[in-house]
């Protein structure tokens, strides 16, 4: 059976959804105010990672990810079903606007709106359950950690030199 990621065409239209939605979650007054000090960069870009995955059937540990990467926002800036459902509003009018088939769109938001208990921590997940999350965790210290590297290490791994 085909994945989503198939059914999507490619990664590039994939690329294009996630540029969409967030456009989308930038425009919307209710979702904006979460992304106001937010790298957004890297998020697409675990985003990214993520739905590859997600789209090519691998869940396992994709909801303790989740819960772990959003728990600050539902703590410290009331993340609720309110902004969650605009967010899926935003994501169902992105895929609408790149042309996807309505049965593509409707397997795609049933798959999204499943994450919400775990985005909004409303019953919690305690284990890791697999590799996704380590995959992710050590693609997340790559992308923060760039930077440090490379100050720590401005002119590159020299050669050792050899004994004379
Ligand atoms: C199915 C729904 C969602 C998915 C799949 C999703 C996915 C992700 C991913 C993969 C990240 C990167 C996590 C990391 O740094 O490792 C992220 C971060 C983030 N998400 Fe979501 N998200 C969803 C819903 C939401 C909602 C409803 C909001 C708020 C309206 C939101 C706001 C944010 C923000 C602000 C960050 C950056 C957090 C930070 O770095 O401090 N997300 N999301």
């Amino acid at each position: 059976m085909l994945t989503i990621l198939d059914r999507l065409g490619d990664q590039e239209s994939l690329d294009k959804i996630i540029d969409l939605f967030y456009q989308k979650q930038l425009e919307d007054p209710v979702t904006r105010p979460f992304f106001t000090n937010a790298k957004l960069p890297r998020i697409q870009q675990m985003q990214r990672s993520l739905l590859t995955m997600l789209f090519c059937g691998q869940t396992t540990g994709v909801a303790f990810y989740l819960q772990e990467s959003h728990a600050h926002l539902v703590r410290d800036h009331g993340l609720k079903h309110e902004h969650f459902a605009h967010t899926m509003t935003n994501l169902e009018a992105a895929l609408k606007e790149c042309g996807h088939t309505p049965a593509l769109v409707a397997e795609i938001m049933m798959l999204a709106w499943n994450l919400e208990d775990a985005i909004l921590g409303n019953r919690k997940i305690r284990s890791m359950q697999g590799t996704l999350v380590d995959a992710l965790r050590l693609q997340q210290e790559a992308l923060g950690e760039a930077d440090t590297v490379v100050k720590a290490n401005p002119e590159g791994d020299k050669p050792e030199k050899a004994d004379e």
